[in-house]
């Protein structure tokens, strides 16, 4: 039997054909369009406690920031955390520094945000050591953005 002959050739032959064609024919599909970042990178800038209050997530549009030793991060990312319905979000927009060291999320362990920044001189060696652990997780995640400056009136 000739191989034009065999209907096994003929199917084999189809399947081929719209292979090729299909590989041929079909054009790819147009890229994405670059999303703009809805949050670009902070310049390092500094910032006074109430001007902090600015970045507090209280939108999805709002950035968050949070000062921990006088060094402000950008924690946007971690918005599930900060955010107004997480679990951290009384340090959105603030010096977190106190209840970082005391491993607190109490209201009350926040300083005022009119006041003299906290100098944290009557912490004791232990909430010193848990404040610096948490520095270093936060250097470790986020972006370092700013610096935490005294109000200025
Ligand atoms: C009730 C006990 C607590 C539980 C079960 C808990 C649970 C957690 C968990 C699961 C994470 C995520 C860890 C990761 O994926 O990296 C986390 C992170 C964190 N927790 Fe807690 N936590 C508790 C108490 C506290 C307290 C008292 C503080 C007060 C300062 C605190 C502050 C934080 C912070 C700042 C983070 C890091 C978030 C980040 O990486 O941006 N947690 N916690």
């Amino acid at each position: 039997m000739s191989s034009l002959a065999n209907p096994v050739n003929w199917v084999l032959a189809a399947v081929l054909g719209y292979i090729t064609y299909n590989y041929f024919s079909a054009s790819p599909p147009p890229p994405p369009p670059t999303p703009r970042p809805k949050f670009p990178t902070l310049v390092f800038k500094e910032y006074t406690p109430k001007e902090l209050t600015e970045f507090d997530g209280r939108t999805s549009e709002t950035r968050i920031l949070i000062a921990i030793n006088t060094k402000v991060f950008d924690v946007t990312r971690g918005r599930n955390f900060y955010g107004p319905d997480g679990p951290y979000g009384n340090f959105a927009g603030r010096d977190a520094s106190r209840g970082l060291a005391k491993n607190s999320f109490d209201k009350s362990v926040l300083v005022a945000v009119d006041g003299p920044i906290d100098k944290l001189e009557d912490l004791t060696d232990e909430e010193k050591e848990s404040l610096s652990d948490w520095a270093m997780h936060f250097e470790g995640k986020y972006q370092l953005v700013g610096k935490l400056i005294e109000n200025k009136d």
